[in-house]
């Protein structure tokens, strides 16, 4: 099962996956990250950037989860923007070896098959970061996403769209479809690292984690992978039912084992 990692407030979340990235990043200098755009994963990005001062990241690459589908790449709220802006710059990554899933209309049916090509070609991917959408997305992975889908185009829905109406000038704004990893290239990274921030968070976490596995539930998928980390904050662990279970495994967790 995943282990499932609870803390005061998303910061210190942040601090503890930052430090895992760091100390994986100094192992491993060409480490292939997932990287998950949305508020959820910014205290990660932000405590990043500390914990990889001394840290040459010359070589790190990046595959992106998702992307809109239609929408200006040089639009700040496309995916490529702000993955620039609040990841590769801050950070000091290398551009050239940060790639999106290209949601550029012109090229869209075959550009799923590209990025999964691209994926393999860098040996996978090592260490997912994943957020989790209120109706249990994960990626763009929409309710009744198969667990074996790969990297396609995806229509949103409109729970997705209003909750992403807040990043843009109006509802209208949000584009209707998204290009994302699928569940089955989700569960072929060597790690996943789910976060959830919030209340509003408690029920989709709850189902991915404790509920039946089901594509009805997209997050459930994780719990067919054999090593995820779920980090999450007091109200969005309110409905969880093994939450003292949990808490009395991290207080006991051997010195040994990473994240
Ligand atoms: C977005 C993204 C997901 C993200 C999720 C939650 O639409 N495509 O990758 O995990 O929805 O977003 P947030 O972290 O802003 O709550």
């Amino acid at each position: 099962m995943a282990e499932v990692i609870i803390v005061p407030r998303s910061a210190e979340g942040g601090n503890l996956v930052a430090s895992e990235i760091a100390r994986r990043i100094r192992a491993t200098p060409d480490l292939v990250l997932g990287l998950a755009t949305g508020s959820t994963p910014l205290p990660v990005y932000e405590a990043l950037r500390p914990a990889l001062a001394e840290v040459d990241v010359s070589g790190v690459r990046g595959f992106a989860l998702d992307e809109y589908v239609g929408l200006d790449p040089a639009h700040p709220q496309s995916y490529r923007s702000v993955i620039a802006r609040e990841v590769v710059e801050p950070l000091g990554l290398d551009p050239a070896r940060i790639r999106v899933p290209d949601g550029r209309l012109d090229g869209i049916a075959h550009a799923g098959e590209v990025y999964e090509a691209a994926i393999m070609d860098a040996g996978g991917i090592a260490l997912q970061i994943l957020g989790i959408g209120t109706d249990g997305h994960i990626g763009f992975n929409e309710p009744g996403s198969s667990f074996a889908s790969r990297t396609r185009v995806k229509t949103l829905t409109e729970q997705t769209r209003a909750d992403n109406a807040r990043f843009f000038a109006s509802p209208d704004e949000v584009p209707m479809h998204c290009i994302t990893q699928g569940l089955g290239t989700i569960l072929e990274a060597g790690q996943l690292v789910l976060l959830a921030f919030g209340r509003s968070k408690a029920a989709a976490l709850a189902a991915a984690v404790e509920g039946p596995v089901s594509a009805s539930v997209p997050g459930s998928a994780i719990q067919l992978h054999p090593h995820v980390t779920v980090v999450v904050d007091e109200d969005a662990a309110a409905e969880l039912t093994r939450a003292d279970y949990y808490r009395y495994a991290y207080a006991n967790k051997p010195t040994w084992q990473g994240l």
